[in-house]
């Protein structure tokens, strides 16, 4: 550490970093727009002024940008210099020239780094009397609202779409005086990562579209700390409430996991709360029932029948195991089709023997040469794709520090970079996003794609199994061998272990790190906990074993060709389904319960890197709607905690799961953490029409949070953090007052549990089943599944603003294997459906794909495809 003195007092701070982020990290108040802890420093904004000075006895000093600062041992500074003070209001009084003082109806207004560093550098009074410069807005889309008269031309924007998440349509267009952020035209933001804009963006251009809809102040939401449910990677989120509707969600910093960006199905897909499919009572052969009628009705039935439970890799832990106990351990089903729970045992199986370590989000982004085998990170794994973004630069950095260039100077390492980019590798059945940060790519039918990876393993080791001759494995193995910090991702996607497999022996023969990616929020969850697969619940039914069927948040018709479920379905005497939305599968059940979302509801989700997460209720609704727990829990638990005790009872693997967050009984200094912040107003009167008295917060045992502004103002451990602010820090980049230093870890430690760690025992053990060489077939084509962004991830269907991005339902082939443009006809076990076609000329030979979850197929899987007569 360096010794820095400002206004006369030593700090220590990290000589690695310059003197905003140093002062910041100590809690000093300095103002900044252009900086931000992932972008680095371009001293664009001139905001961050201080006095610089070159020894003790030098009185006269000069201004420098503490961003472009280093914070160099010995390096003397003053922040509160009066020419130092009175730059910086110069500056913001320039920045706010043309801004249009809109601040009551911005949507930013009140949670705005603005407005915020406006108050810090002094700012009150506007002397400028003349016309504002005025822009046209554009409209961006479904997801991010655009008021260009609020820019202060921070370069922020285009810094982080571009530079950081590699999007293409979004620029700084210059003429004269003016400087414009958008599209060259109208048209919807086309980077995956747009709504990070939100949090980018220091005022009020680029706000949450969705939240709009139904605006409400930050300080009258009711926050809770969340975990995201659209995808296996677990980023950390706070999700926002008022009057029963969801109204946002933001992202919570997790230094280890999502870091300060989330994507925007994580970002927009919340809006599946408020979704008109939701069930908001239970309902008795469709009709609506109180919920103690349906409470005796469920008891009625597992005492009657002979009772099964099928759960899901989309439901908590705590769901999962209460539908368990209810029913009995033998009698729980994972809810997962055949094919699905044997890879996601398989994957966890790799995982638990600890061959080598499965990585954070963070040690993906600080990997220095990757290989990924058989995933479409951008539509599976959103994060991950921006992730290795980073990580593609972690080569030429090298070069970068060599040349002593700051890796915080950011246009120095770009200028020094250039368009360098460190080894990537792409093996995948089709084109993806990522393609375009490929050193290479590679496409087959899965089968080959595990050749490759088996000959990658062989070529690093050659005790590893050999496969085949592979021009490019050779290439793949030097790069990774050569990295200091190797990574090598695969996953369930192309539905083959012998994928997973092959990852698994490049990753123990390179010495590397291993992500396995999964399909749902809790899949490894699931897989963790165990049970049978779909179709021994079937047969159970069809034996006469089973009378009775409970469904735990799990639509069937995604899972089974809809015969099969409805064979199923028709067979049990009673079906129960708890669930959230309505779907093919609720309208088959005699009896419905209202399940909570994430929202409604406390749960613990394992991510794919093996982090279990809790996530917590936000609101209580006014209607019939319980977590799914609740309704099924045993007379012997009165709280999650009393059911976190079972569950680690019954599973001891699952047990350091239920410490992913600190229990109910946790309290800061005896006082709980409060859900909403202290200026939550009109808490009285918006009920005021029925009663004046100040209504009851409800209670909550399941978690230390209050359901009200009352608490303690200390900031709270990292997994109970409901929002960020801090005296004098309203926006989001309050977050960096809760780090260690600002993109460094959580004080107290990132949250979550890691449940799987690299066993001490050496030495690789290598897998040897190595498929046979893809051969095509006349006639027929090995159908794929096939993944969209949007419209293949269930809940973010149900979403209103991100479902107009969907993809359509297609099925695609390479136009050399058949020619067809309108429709086509799809065989395939026993199934026959139609779909669009879309040629796709990157598709192997002999392969088609459809998208994911069609027709609840079970892919791979051979089929035939017609052009209708
Ligand atoms: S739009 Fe926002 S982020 Fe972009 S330059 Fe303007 S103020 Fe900065
Ligand atoms: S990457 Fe996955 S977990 Fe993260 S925000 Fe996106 S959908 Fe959610
Ligand atoms: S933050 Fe230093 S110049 Fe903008």
């Amino acid at each position: 550490m360096a010794t820095v003195i400002v206004d006369h007092q030593p700090y220590q701070m990290n000589p690695q970093q310059n003197l905003l982020h140093g002062c910041l990290s100590q809690g000093l108040r300095l103002p900044y727009f252009c900086w931000h802890p992932a972008l680095g420093s371009v001293g664009a904004c001139r905001q961050c002024a201080v006095k610089l000075f070159k020894d003790e006895k030098d009185q006269q000093g000069r201004i420098v940008m503490s961003c472009m600062t280093p914070a160099a041992e010995g390096t003397r500074i003053s922040i509160d210099d009066p020419e130092a003070v009175a730059f910086r209001a110069g500056i913001i009084e320039g920045l706010m020239l043309n801004h249009p003082h809109d601040c009551p109806v911005c949507d930013e207004g009140g949670e705005c780094h603005l407005q915020d560093m406006t108050v810090m550098a002094g700012h009150d009074y506007r002397r400028y009397d003349f016309d504002k410069r005025t822009f046209r807005n554009q409209d961006l889309g479904p997801l991010v609202n655009h008021e260009m008269n609020r820019c202060i031309q921070c370069y922020r924007c285009v810094r982080y779409y571009r530079d950081y998440a590699g999007g293409r349509d979004l620029n700084a267009f210059a003429s004269r005086n003016t400087v414009f952020f958008g599209r060259n035209q109208d048209g919807v933001l086309e980077n995956e990562f747009s709504g990070n804009l939100v949090e980018i963006c220091p005022t009020g251009v680029f706000t949450d579209k969705t939240l709009k809809h139904h605006y409400t102040r930050k300080w009258d939401q009711q926050f809770a700390p969340s975990v995201c449910v659209h995808c296996a990677l677990g980023c950390n989120t706070d999700a926002g409430e008022r009057y029963g509707t969801l109204r946002r969600v933001v992202n919570r910093y997790n230094h280890q996991v999502n870091g300060y960006f989330l994507c925007d199905r994580g970002r927009f897909g919340y809006e599946f709360v408020n979704s008109e499919r939701r069930i908001h009572h239970p309902l008795l052969d469709g009709q609506p029932i109180s919920a103690a009628v349906a409470q005796h009705q469920l008891a009625e039935s597992r005492a009657a029948g002979k009772v099964i439970g099928i759960g899901s890799p989309r439901a908590s832990l705590e769901a999962n195991f209460a539908l368990r106990a209810f029913v009995g351990a033998d009698r729980f089903y994972t809810g997962m089709a055949d094919a699905e729970a044997k890879l996601a045992a398989a994957m966890v199986g790799i995982l638990r023997r600890g061959l080598t370590r499965t990585p954070s989000l963070h040690e993906i982004e600080e990997s220095d040469a990757v290989f990924i085998l058989g995933e479409d990170l951008t539509s599976v794994a959103p994060r991950m794709a921006l992730a290795l973004r980073q990580a593609v630069r972690q080569q030429p950095l090298e070069k970068a520090k060599a040349l002593g260039v700051p890796l915080w100077m950011d246009h120095g390492v770009r200028d020094a970079l250039q368009e360098d980019q460190g080894p990537v590798y792409i093996a995948a059945p089709y084109a993806t996003r990522l393609d375009e940060i490929a050193t290479a790519t590679f496409r087959a039918a899965p089968d080959d794609l595990a050749r490759l990876g088996f000959a990658v393993a062989h070529a690093l080791d050659s005790d590893a199994p050999a496969s085949g001759d592979f021009p490019l494995a050779s290439e793949i193995a030097h790069a990774l061998k050569t990295a200091k910090r190797p990574l090598v991702i695969s996953g369930m996607s192309c539905g083959s272990q012998a994928l997973m497999e092959a990852a698994a022996n490049v990753a123990m023969a390179a010495g590397a790190a291993l992500s396995f990616i999964a399909p749902e929020c809790n899949s490894v969850g699931a897989a963790m906990m165990g049970g049978c697969p779909l179709t021994t619940a079937f047969q159970a039914v069809r034996d006469g074993r089973a009378d009775t069927v409970i469904i735990l948040e799990n639509d069937l018709y995604r899972r089974a060709p809809a015969a099969q479920v409805d064979a199923f379905l028709d067979a049990a005497a009673h079906v129960i389904v708890l669930d959230h939305l309505s779907t093919p599968t609720t309208a088959k059940a005699g009896l419905v319960l209202p399940a909570g979302t994430f929202a409604e509801s406390d749960g613990t989700l394992i991510s794919s890197e093996g982090r279990a997460q809790r996530f917590f209720q936000v609101f209580v609704p006014d209607n019939d709607v319980s977590p799914a727990w609740r309704w099924l829990k045993q007379n012997s638990w009165t709280s999650l905690d009393d059911l976190l005790a079972a569950l680690s009872r019954a599973i001891p693997d699952l047990a350091p799961a239920t410490y992913a967050a600190p229990s109910a009984s946790f309290r800061i200094a005896g006082a709980r953490i409060p859900r909403s912040p202290h200026r939550e107003s009109g808490r009285t009167a918006v009920l005021v029409n029925i009663d004046i008295s100040e209504p009851k917060p409800p209670d909550d045992p399941d978690s230390p949070l209050s359901f009200s502004m009352e608490g303690t103002p200390d900031k709270p451990p990292a997994a109970l953090i409901p929002f960020f602010w801090s005296p004098g820090w309203n926006s989001i980049q309050a977050t960096n007052n809760y780090l260690e230093e600002p993109g460094g870890p959580v004080r107290g430690g990132d949250a979550g549990v890691r449940m799987f760690e690299p066993s001490a025992v050496r030495g690789p053990s290598y897998f040897t089943a190595v498929p046979a060489a893809f051969e095509p077939r006349d006639g027929e084509f090995l159908l794929l599944p096939m993944y969209h962004f949007v419209g293949s991830e269930e809940l973010s269907l149900a979403a209103r603003s991100l479902a107009q991005l969907a993809t359509r339902p297609h099925v695609a082939v390479n136009p050399a294997d058949l020619a067809a443009n309108s429709e086509l006809e799809v065989r395939c076990n026993g199934v026959t459906f139609h779909l669009p076609v879309v040629n796709r000329p990157d598709l192997p030979r002999g392969v088609a794909a459809v998208s994911a979850a069609t027709a609840g197929l079970a892919l791979p899987a051979w089929a035939s495809l017609v052009r209708p007569q």
